[in-house]
């Protein structure tokens, strides 16, 4: 083929000249200076037949601009030559030569032209009779300038100043000029009748990358979901099924307490069902329990005091957070009879009616913890939320009260964000109030903590995305999916700042 062809001719030539530069075989083959060296690398990996050194000098060039100069003279000559015996309007001069602006200035300085501002309009007219264009004339002749008149015309922009790399060629100490061509594999018929012993093998390149593999590719959601999955198993959480992205308003919102006219519960922030717009199926004596919370109160609470209809709790909709799955795991727990105290996660879908920008979705991911045991406080929310959150690398935390119906105190949590240099809001928390954990059936004693925050948010600052569109949706660059990282939230315990966060 034509590069062997070419490398043969290659040691031909060095085997005639010796040592030789890449760039003198342009002339001597005729070819493209990359060509050259394609086969003079195929060379390379034949055994020790050349040796190869990397060298690279600097080059002056005229630039386009220099090009122009050579072939049509200088700017300032160009003015020069528009300006005809009784002078010209500047302002002619200007629009119609080209580069006509330097070309005036040196011009005016080299005492070929003048300005005249007598009449108001500035005319130019010629200083001398005739000319002789040096700047065209050393461009022309650009090797043999001096390195002053070089780096002149390079702040003029007509000269600049270029690496060339080439390699030198010389013999090898198993110098041929034939190329043998290597066996790759050693085949049975070559071991059957002998050949192997004339044979020259080529050698192995064990520096060789592999093909990658194809396999699929994690979307980071679900990497970052991994981790914090594995954040909870660890701590000794048992995940909640999450299979129902549709719930009914009673398990969503009344269960939890939060009363038939608020605004949450609008249309405005929540996706409600057509079809099947109700559900049916109540527990029926807890929904009396909820009832009688709501309208009349109970368990020490004076409730809402409000006409509770059951046609608003029968209403289905796309469930606006996990916490309604909490409700409902709370509910069934005490349906075996006897408390013994849980550890509930889930990260799953939720849905609102949201404003779409940058950072929000009509869907998001929930990550959500529940602790019930006996005698809780505020305290070991807040202990639980800094182990939660060291395991992420996160140890900066900031708790600001907050409002939630159906936990009391409430708590946002914030974090440091040490990319941003300032703290930032990651979730929601609280302690569940009796008017929501009593009804269910839960022993006085027993307290609830319970935290919320979103996948999206930290798989943002993880990933380094701004847009949420670039991680979720129909514009999601599947390189992007191909391409991201394992996801390694940093789980050690004494770091200062966080991958997490940062
Ligand atoms: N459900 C809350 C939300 O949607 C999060 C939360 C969960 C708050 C548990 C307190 C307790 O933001």
């Amino acid at each position: 083929n034509m590069t062997s062809e070419l490398a043969e001719n290659i040691l031909l030539h060095v085997e005639k000249n010796g040592e030789t530069n890449s760039l003198d075989l342009v002339n001597v083959f005729n070819e493209d200076h990359q060509k050259i060296i394609g086969a003079i690398k195929s060379l390379q990996t034949l055994d020790n037949i050349i040796e190869v050194e990397q060298i690279s000098h600097k080059k002056w060039e005229p630039t386009a601009e220099g090009k122009h100069v050579i072939q049509h003279g200088s700017h300032e000559a160009a003015v020069f030559f528009a300006v005809p015996e009784n002078g010209i309007l500047q302002a002619e001069i200007m629009n119609s030569v080209p580069y006509a602006k330097v070309g005036l200035s040196k011009a005016l300085v080299a005492g070929w032209i003048k300005l005249d501002k007598s009449s108001g309009k500035p005319m130019v007219i010629r200083n001398v009779s005739s000319i002789e264009d040096t700047t065209q004339n050393n461009l022309k002749n650009f090797d043999n300038l001096t390195d002053n008149i070089k780096a002149d015309y390079k702040k003029r922009k007509l000269l600049q100043e270029m690496i060339v790399k080439s390699v030198i060629v010389r013999k090898g100490p198993n110098f041929a000029t034939k190329i043998e061509k290597l066996e790759t594999e050693l085949t049975s018929d070559l071991l059957i009748n002998g050949a192997w012993k004339q044979k020259k093998f080529k050698k192995y390149n064990f520096d060789a990358l592999g093909s990658s593999t194809d396999t699929g590719h994690l979307h980071p959601l679900l990497k970052v979901r991994a981790e914090f999955r594995n954040i909870f198993l660890e701590m000794g959480f048992e995940e909640m099924p999450t299979n129902n992205f549709v719930e009914s308003s009673f398990w969503n919102f009344d269960a939890l307490f939060q009363p038939q006219q608020h605004p949450a519960r609008d249309a405005h922030d929540t996706f409600f069902i057509s079809d099947p717009k109700y559900s049916t199926k109540f527990p029926q004596d807890y929904l009396a329990k909820v009832k009688q919370v709501h309208s009349k109160g109970g368990y020490g609470s004076e409730g809402y005091r409000y006409d509770w209809k059951v046609e608003e709790a029968q209403k289905n909709l796309l469930r606006t957070h996990t916490t309604a799955v909490s409700a409902r795991m709370l509910y069934q727990l005490m349906q075996k009879g006897e408390f013994k105290p849980v550890k509930y996660f889930s990260i799953d879908r939720v849905f609102r009616n949201e404003t779409l920008d940058a950072t929000h979705l009509a869907e998001f991911h929930q990550i959500e913890g529940v602790v019930a045991d006996y005698n809780l406080t505020l305290g070991d929310l807040i202990g639980t939320l800094y182990e939660f959150f060291k395991k992420l690398g996160i140890d900066k935390l900031e708790f600001k009260p907050a409002y939630n119906p159906y936990t009391e105190p409430s708590m946002e949590i914030f974090c440091f964000h040490e990319g941003l240099g300032k703290w930032i809001e990651i979730g929601n928390s609280g302690v569940f109030r009796p008017e929501m954990i009593l009804p269910m059936g839960l022993p006085e004693k027993v307290n609830a903590i319970a935290w919320g925050l979103s996948l999206e948010r930290p798989t943002m600052i993880k990933y380094g995305l701004n847009n949420i569109r670039d991680l979720v949706g129909p514009k999601v660059d599947l390189q992007m999916v191909y391409n991201n990282p394992i996801c390694r939230l940093e789980k050690v315990n004494n770091r200062k700042s966080s991958k997490v966060n940062g």
